[in-house]
């Protein structure tokens, strides 16, 4: 019998060489998902908005040529002054309004705008609106944050549980038979939030979610979300705190005039100061201490300033003990 030893040599050395490449690409799928905190989550595309065009009746283009990308297990920021677009883009998320021109895609499927792709949409993604007024309608706190998931026809138990659990979160828990036209602002808003969160979507996405509430109900709202967000909802939210998002968000779109003028990392976007400042935004007070104590007192903070105290405070460190 002739064994052709060059036969499985050359087999061998093949299948080690598959082996290895195999191994490289999920080595650096675990350190890609790793890096960007969405461990084995991300990398797949929940959300597209491609080429949006948006005209008001009244002529008033209020979006330009939008690009726009969410991935699964992100946190992302829109950022944008008064007036930039932020709630016309997401208004299109959910097919309450239809481009000119320009498709949406969620989870890879083109939004379409008849009753029962709409319905899907909308199970998937659910949207916190800016004025709480426009969501809120029902006689009262309980029946309000239930309407969302009857509609899904969950049994009632399940209904009530989810009602509880949403209302607590939002620390509203309490607040179930009061009318919400009797709420302040931001209860309002913690109870809008509520209905949204008690669907249980894939995607929440909040426009403003902070406005409106106390110092100590933001950081508690944006902090909800980041919990959330850490137990795989992915979330979108609206803002012009720029000292909250560096903190909460790991991706950020930069809307100025309906066109995005950039999108990055916290780090890469907050990096362009004029670029910021030419959209009518700032950057974070940590950042713009670390400004002045760069160019007016020499201290060098490496390649961007500090977006948040711990990053200052981690550099400030680093600095004083160089010394
Ligand atoms: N119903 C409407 N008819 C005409 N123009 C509108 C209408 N709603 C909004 N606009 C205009 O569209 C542009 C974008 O408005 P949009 O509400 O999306 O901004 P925004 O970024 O959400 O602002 P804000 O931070 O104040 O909420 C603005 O120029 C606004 O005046
Ligand atoms: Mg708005």
């Amino acid at each position: 019998m002739i064994i052709n030893f060059n036969f499985f040599y050359f087999k061998s050395i093949t299948f080690f060489k598959f082996l290895n490449g195999f191994l490289l690409l999920f080595l650096k799928f675990i350190y890609f998902h790793r890096y960007n905190n969405y461990y084995l989550v991300g990398g797949i595309t929940i959300l597209k908005a491609i080429n949006i065009v948006y005209e008001y009746p009244d002529g008033t283009r209020a979006l330009n040529n939008i690009n726009f990308k969410v991935e699964k297990g992100e946190m992302v920021a829109l950022l944008g002054r008064n007036g930039a677009g932020k709630s016309t883009l997401f208004l299109h998320f959910n097919g309450i309004h239809q481009a000119k021109s320009g498709e949406i895609f969620i989870d890879g499927e083109k939004l379409e705008y008849d009753k029962k792709s709409l319905l899907k949409a909308r199970q998937k993604i659910g949207i916190v609106f800016q004025n709480p007024d426009n969501q809120l309608f029902a006689p009262t706190v309980e029946e309000d944050v239930a309407f969302g998931p009857m509609n899904l026809g969950l049994p009632i138990r399940e209904v009530e549980q989810r009602v509880k659990d949403s209302l607590e979160k939002v620390g509203m828990f309490g607040f179930e038979k009061k009318s919400p036209h009797h709420l302040s602002g931001g209860q309002k808003k913690r109870v809008a939030i509520a209905g949204i969160l008690a669907m249980k979507p894939e995607l929440m996405i909040l426009d403003e979610p902070t406005s409106g509430l106390d110092p100590k109900g933001a950081s508690h709202i944006l902090k909800l979300l980041h919990d959330l967000n850490k137990e795989g909802m992915t979330i979108v939210i609206s803002t012009h705190d720029v000292d909250l998002v560096p903190v909460y968000s790991n991706k950020i779109f930069l809307i100025s005039d309906g066109e995005i003028i950039a999108n990055g990392l916290p780090n890469e976007v907050f990096s362009d100061v004029e670029l910021i400042r030419s959209a009518d935004l700032r950057l974070p007070r940590i950042a713009h201490l670390a400004e002045i104590l760069n160019k007016k007192d020499g201290l060098d903070f490496g390649d961007y300033y500090p977006l948040t105290i711990g990053e200052a405070r981690a550099k400030i460190l680093d600095l004083v003990n160089k010394d």
